[in-house]
Formats: C-alpha cells, structure tokens, sequence
C-alpha cells in the first residue's frame, strides 16, 4: 500500500496479478462518450499492458485506488519513453489510461495518483510529461494543451465516384517484419518535418506489427507502397472505425524523390478496402470515408488533393516540471535555431518571468551560457507597464501561468500569444527577436508509444 486515502479505500502499485480485474475496468470506465457497451479495444491494451508485452510499461507502473472489497475504483498509468524534441531525445513519462468509477468521481482519487506518480516520474528523471486527454481537466495538475495534435483533412467516399484508376507500376500490400527497418528509416526521415516525435527504429517497428494483442487499441494496420517493385512508401491506419464510418489513417509517408500525387492515387483504393474489411462484421457494415485528421495541418497529403472536409486540431497536454531543467536538456536544438535565424551569433541575456518564477538565459556568441531558475522580484519600484526599464529585477518578457509551454512546443506563435494574453508582455524588440528565433510556430507529429 502507498497510502490509505479513508473509507476503505487504499492506493498502491499494481501487479501481475491485477490484469484481468484491470483489462475490464478500463474497458468500462474509458468506453466512448455515451456508450452502453464497454471497449474491449481499451481492455485488450490495457491487458497488454499488465502482461508485460509493452517495451518499457511494467506491471508496477500503474497506481490503483481500490475499495474495502479490493474493487478497483480508479487507475492511472505512467508509460516511459524516449520521445525527441528539435532532434534531441527526452525521455518523456506519459500518464494513459486513467479513470475512477462514476461513484467514486470527485473524491481527489486521480489527484491522489497524480501526487504518486509524479513522484515516480521525478524518480525516473523524465523532464517532460505528456497527456493526450479530455479538455481541461489536466490543467489542475500542471499540464498545458501544448503540442498540437491533429487538425488534418478527411474525404467521404462518395465525393470521389469513380475512384480514379491507380498509376502504373504500383502495389499496395501488407507490411510484414521483413519491412521494419524499411519503416525506421522513412518514418524517420518524415520526423524532421516535427519539433516533437518519438523514434521508431526497426524494434520499435516489429513491436508495432506484432507486439500488440489483435484487438489491441493500439494495433495498427500497416500498409506498404510499393513502385516497380520497390518500397517508396508506407501508411498506418487504425482497427476501428470512427461512428461515422471513416477509416483513421494514422501515418502517410514516402521515401525522398516520390511523387505524393501518384502515392494518393495508389492507395485510395486500398485503404476503402482496408476499411471494408475492418468495417466488416460490424453495425456500420462499410466504409464511409477516410479521417487524415491525425495527419495534422501541413501533411504534403493536403497538397495533392482538394479536401472538403477538415476537424479543427486538438493538443497534448505537456508538464514540464522545471522549465530551465528541460529548456537545458534541449539546448543543442535552441542553439541550432538561433545558428539559422536572424539572430544567429547573438550575445546577452534573456529573463523570462512566469509572474511566479521563471528561467533566466544568456548567450555568448550563439552560444548558451547561462540556463537556470530565476525569480522576478517583486520589491521593484512602481507599477508595471511593460515599457523598457533599466532594472534587471524585472523580466524582459513575462508569460502567465503556463503559456510559456505553448511557445517552447511551437504550439502558438509569440504574436498569437501576445494577442490571446494581454498580460503576456514583451519589453524589447530585441526579445520579441530572439524568442520569434528559439521558438517558431512548428507543426508536431506525435504517435507516442503505447
Ligand atoms: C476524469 C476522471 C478520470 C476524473 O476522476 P476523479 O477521480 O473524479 O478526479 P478527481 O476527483 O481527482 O478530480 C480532481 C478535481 O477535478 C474535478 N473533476 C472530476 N472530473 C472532472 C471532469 N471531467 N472535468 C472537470 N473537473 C473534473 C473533481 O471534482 C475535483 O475537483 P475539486 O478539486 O474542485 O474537488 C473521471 O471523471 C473519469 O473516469 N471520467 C471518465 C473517463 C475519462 O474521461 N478519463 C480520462 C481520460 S483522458
């Protein structure tokens, strides 16, 4: 037991022995908004999980709240892993799969996990935390919608009557484990399109096409494209369909020098059919369109096709426990965009003010040479206007509560910021410059490992 939390009710680590009570409380409590029926998808990965068939998720890794009977009433789970940001590898805690029963609700039982299991995530030195979750909820423990996630474009079937014939030359098929270090190396080189992605090399590949149990949530399909006999291309889409019918394809890449607009052409076809077959036996009974949604807002995709229909992006959720730990972390990436910005070769100094805290910067010829904790003081003298001031006390560029994250993940542009936070200020122009150089809007592409 970790601790007692009253009325019966104990939290603690789970075991092995936890899996099959726990496959089925996550089925139930993590069903889709207004569902009479369970997710057996959610029970079958959770099982995974708790057997040990995920490359870094223990059994212990996840906290339970259970009642005087030992019924499990709440769940949270902390899967580790190495995700990069500007290139730089981090290794990042991502809490998954968490729920408390409808009668349990509003007793603190998640905010009492959330205390463990930051700890932990302390423990296992992750300077990052992320959450893809319900709106809101996580800002009460430290997370900021952060990286955007999403927003891409979609097609319904029968706007595109009669599919075009595919081009001469290429194949569709199956990947299988021969294909996984052909899939390392082209998800790869896609990633440099991302500011945060997380590596899959050719292991991570083969646990992705043979590691998940079939009814898996995370199970993917996996499909390759081939031209004259060569693979120039892969796509990932998911086992279930949306409700309305559409097919969710996860992943869309290709090797350098292929054409994208003959890539679209080869596997429309395809992936109605990858649909059909997914859609089979269930009450949507076909295929209705295809979802490019997770693809998000700047996939080449959109260039060679007129899409229609689009989502709005959504975000994960980031925690950076200490702003200055991981802003040194990723130091060789900032350092490379100021290199490639107007402000290349830079000397001075940068204070951020959080209003609380904040992260004090300088630099030497382009170089960081100074990254650490930093407080504002508040005994200044007179009111603050934002104007220039020759007191160092004061920041010279101040970001409420979290919105600062939103800026470091290339979620928001610093304008964008400024514009949705009047008391998001910035003193100089030679800040506004350097923060425009560190941190661009960046489009994200996150597939985590789960
Ligand atoms: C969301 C959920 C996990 C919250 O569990 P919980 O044990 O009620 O959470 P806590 O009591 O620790 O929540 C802390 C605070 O948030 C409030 N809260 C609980 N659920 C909330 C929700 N959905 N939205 C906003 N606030 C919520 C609590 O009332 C509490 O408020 P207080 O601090 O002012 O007293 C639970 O409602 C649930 O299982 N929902 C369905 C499944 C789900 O959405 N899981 C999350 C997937 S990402």
């Amino acid at each position: 037991m970790i601790r007692d939390l009253g009325d019966g009710l104990v939290l603690r680590a789970s075991t092995p022995a936890d899996a099959e009570a726990m496959a089925a409380f996550v089925g139930d409590v993590l069903r889709a908004q207004d569902s009479d029926e369970p997710n057996h998808h959610m029970s079958a990965w959770t099982r995974d999980l708790h057997e040990g068939r995920h490359p870094t998720f223990r059994p212990g890794d996840c906290t339970i709240v259970a009642d005087a009977g030992g019924r499990i009433v709440s769940c949270l789970h902390l899967v580790t892993q190495t995700w990069t940001y500007g290139g730089v590898p981090i290794a990042v805690g991502q809490p998954e799969l968490i729920g408390t029963s409808p009668e349990y609700r509003g007793r603190h039982l998640v905010r009492a996990q959330f205390d463990v299991v930051h700890g932990w995530s302390a423990a296992r030195g992750h300077p990052m935390l992320a959450i893809s979750g319900i709106p809101w909820f996580y800002r009460q423990f430290g997370y900021e919608l952060a990286i955007e996630r999403g927003g891409g474009p979609g097609v319904r079937r029968d706007a595109i009557v009669p599919l075009p014939p595919p081009p001469p030359a290429w194949r569709v098929r199956r990947a299988t484990v021969d294909d996984a270090a052909f899939l390392a190396d082209t998800y790869t080189a896609a990633a440099a399109r991302s500011l945060v992605s997380v590596p899959r090399d050719a292991t991570l590949w083969r646990y992705e096409l043979t590691g998940h149990s079939a009814d898996s949530a995370q199970r993917r399909g996996v499909l390759v494209l081939e031209r004259d006999g060569h693979t120039v291309g892969y796509i990932t889409h998911g086992l279930e369909l949306f409700s309305s019918g559409s097919l969710v394809v996860t992943q869309f890449e290709l090797t350098a020098g292929v054409s994208w607009r003959e890539a679209w052409l080869a596997a429309l076809a395809p992936l109605f059919e990858a649909g059909d077959a997914v859609a089979a036996g269930t009450p949507v009974g076909r295929c209705t369109a295809l979802s490019f949604w997770l693809l998000g807002r700047e996939h080449p995709l959109d260039r060679v096709f007129r899409f229609q229909e689009r989502d709005d992006p959504y975000a994960f959720y980031v925690r950076l426990p200490d702003v200055a730990t991981f802003l040194r972390a990723v130091t060789p990436a900032l350092e490379r965009r100021l290199a490639a910005s107007v402000c290349a070769g830079h000397s001075g100094t940068l204070t951020l003010g959080f209003y609380r805290d904040g992260v004090k910067l300088a630099f030497e010829r382009g170089k960081v040479t100074v990254l650490e904790g930093w407080r504002p003081d508040i005994a200044v003298r007179g009111l603050e206007f934002g104007r220039t001031s020759p007191d160092a006390r004061r920041p010279v560029a101040m970001f409420p509560d979290l919105t600062f994250l939103q800026l470091v993940f290339g979620f928001r542009s610093l304008r964008e910021l400024e514009a949705a936070f009047p008391d998001c200020v910035v003193r100089t122009n030679e800040a506004r410059a350097l923060l425009d150089a560190l941190f661009p809007r960046t489009p994200s592409d996150v597939w985590p490992v789960l």
